[in-house]
C-alpha cells in the first residue's frame, strides 16, 4: 500500500494510516453537531480527524468558524471528488461558515507529467463549473486558481521559509527526481489552509478531505503558531471504494475511463457501469445466493448507498438484512444503488445547466477575491 497525495496504489488499510498518519480516530458520538448529521459523517466515511471536537466547540460558542477544501484539476471530476464540496456545503448551510476553495493547477502541472499549461487551465474552469453546482452561497464563499490569483504566491514565500526540505521529502514521499515546483507546492497549500485566518483573523478553519491530503494538514499545524495563527482542524474521509474493489480508490489510473462514475453520467450510463462493474458480494448464482445470502460489507453497491445515498436508516438495515438473508438479489441491489446515484447526480447537473445559462465569467467573479480581500492577503505577513 501507498499513499501520498499524488499517489494511492494497491488495497488502502485505514486502520494502519491512522497510526502512521498520527491522526485521531472520529467518534461523533457526544459531540453536539446540527441535525440531520451529514450521511457520510453519520455513518463513518468520515472517520478521522485532528481538532474537529474543537471546531465544532468553536461553533457551539458562537464563534467564527471556516471551511477550506480545494480541487486539484488534473481532469473531469469523478462522483469521489465532489464529496468534499457536499460537506463543505453541509457546514455553509449548518454553521454558516465561510468556505475557501483552492484550484491547484500549479499543483497538477507540476506533478502530472503529460499535462500543458493550456490542459490544466481549461480543467481548472471545468471543475470549477462542477464545484459551483454545489450551490455555495457567493457572499460566503470564494474560490481562487493558483495560478491565476497571484497574491497567494507572496504568503506562500513566508510559510515555505518554515518547512525544510526534509520535512517535505519525509511527508510528500519527494524524491531526487522530483522538480524543484514540486518541493515548492505544498508551501501554496498551507496558504490555503490559512487563508480565511488571512481574510478574517486567527480562528478555527476545518479541512474536510479523503485522507491522502493529511500530510498538507499536518505541515501547516506545525507551522501556524509560529505566524500567530490557529492550528489547522481536518476532518478525514475514506476514498469513495472504485467500482472494482470495496478497498479500492475510485480513480482513472488503473480502471480507466469507462470504470469510474463520471459527473457528467447520465441515468442510462451510471446504471451500465454499476451492472458491469460493481463489485459484488452476492454468491455467483441466484440458488447459492438465495441459501447462503450476500456479503453488504464489501458489495461495492451497498457501501455507495449506505455511505452517501441511503439517508433513511430503517431502509438501509432492510436492505442490509435482506441481503445478508439472500432475500434481496445482486440486481436488486444493484438497480437501486443506480437509481439513487442517478437521482443525486440529476441534480447536480441540473443546477450545472442553470449556472450555464448565465456568462461563466460573470458566476466565477461572483465567487472571487474582493478588492479589499486582495489587500488583505497582500498585506499579510510582512512582520515575519
Ligand atoms: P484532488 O483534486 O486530487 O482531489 C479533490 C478532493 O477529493 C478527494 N478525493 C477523493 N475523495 C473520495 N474518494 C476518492 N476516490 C477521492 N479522490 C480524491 C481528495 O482528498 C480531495 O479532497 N491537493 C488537492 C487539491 C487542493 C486542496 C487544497 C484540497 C489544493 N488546495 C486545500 C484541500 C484543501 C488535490 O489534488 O485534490
Amino acid at each position: 500500500m501507498k499513499v501520498t497525495p499524488w499517489e494511492v496504489e494497491g488495497e488502502v488499510d485505514y486502520e494502519r494510516l491512522l497510526r502512521e498518519f498520527g491522526a485521531a480516530p472520529l467518534d461523533i458520538r457526544g459531540m453536539e453537531l446540527p441535525k440531520p448529521v451529514l450521511l457520510p459523517l453519520r455513518r463513518g466515511y468520515f472517520y478521522a480527524h485532528r481538532d474537529f471536537d474543537k471546531f465544532v466547540e468553536d461553533w457551539r460558542e458562537g464563534k467564527r468558524v471556516s471551511i477550506v477544501t480545494g480541487r486539484g484539476p488534473s481532469g473531469p471530476m469523478h462522483l469521489g471528488h465532489i464529496l468534499p464540496f457536499y460537506t463543505a456545503k453541509w457546514f455553509q448551510d449548518k454553521m454558516d461558515a465561510f468556505v475557501f476553495i483552492p484550484i491547484s493547477d500549479d499543483e497538477k502541472y507540476l506533478v502530472k507529467r503529460k499535462l500543458k499549461v493550456k490542459d490544466v487551465e481549461s480543467f481548472a474552469l471545468n471543475n470549477v463549473l462542477d464545484i459551483l453546482s454545489v450551490g455555495f452561497n457567493p457572499e460566503k464563499t470564494r474560490i481562487a486558481i493558483d495560478m491565476k490569483d497571484t497574491e497567494l504566491y507572496r504568503p506562500a514565500v513566508v510559510v515555505s521559509k518554515r518547512v525544510t526540505f526534509s520535512t517535505m521529502r519525509a511527508l510528500f514521499g519527494l524524491t531526487q527526481e522530483s522538480n524543484v515546483g514540486w518541493v515548492f507546492y505544498p508551501a501554496m497549500q498551507m496558504v490555503h489552509l490559512y487563508i480565511p485566518q488571512i481574510l478574517y483573523g486567527p480562528h478555527r478553519v476545518l479541512v474536510p478531505v479523503a485522507i491522502d491530503q493529511d500530510p498538507y494538514i499536518r505541515v501547516a499545524r506545525d507551522v501556524a503558531e509560529s505566524i500567530g495563527l490557529v492550528k489547522t482542524a481536518g476532518l478525514l474521509s475514506k476514498f469513495m471504494p472504485s467500482l472494482e474493489s470495496p478497498s479500492g480508490k475510485m480513480s482513472t489510473s488503473d480502471g480507466g475511463e469507462e470504470k469510474v462514475i463520471w459527473l457528467t453520467d447520465d441515468r442510462d450510463t451510471i446504471r451500465r457501469k454499476i451492472m458491469k462493474y460493481a463489485f459484488s458480494g452476492g454468491q455467483p448464482t441466484v440458488e447459492e445466493h438465495r441459501k447462503y445470502g450476500g456479503r453488504p460489507e464489501i458489495d461495492v453497491s451497498f457501501l455507495y448507498l449506505y455511505y452517501f445515498f441511503e439517508e433513511d436508516d430503517r431502509k438501509i438495515r432492510e436492505i442490509e438484512e435482506g441481503y445478508r438473508s439472500g432475500e434481496l438479489l445482486t440486481g436488486e441491489l444493484k438497480d437501486y444503488a443506480a437509481k439513487k446515484i442517478a437521482d443525486f447526480l440529476e441534480a447536480h447537473q441540473k443546477r450545472k445547466e442553470k449556472l450555464l445559462r448565465r456568462d461563466l465569467e460573470d458566476v466565477v467573479e461572483s465567487f472571487s477575491f474582493r478588492e479589499d480581500e486582495r489587500r488583505r492577503i497582500k498585506e499579510w505577513g510582512r512582520e515575519f
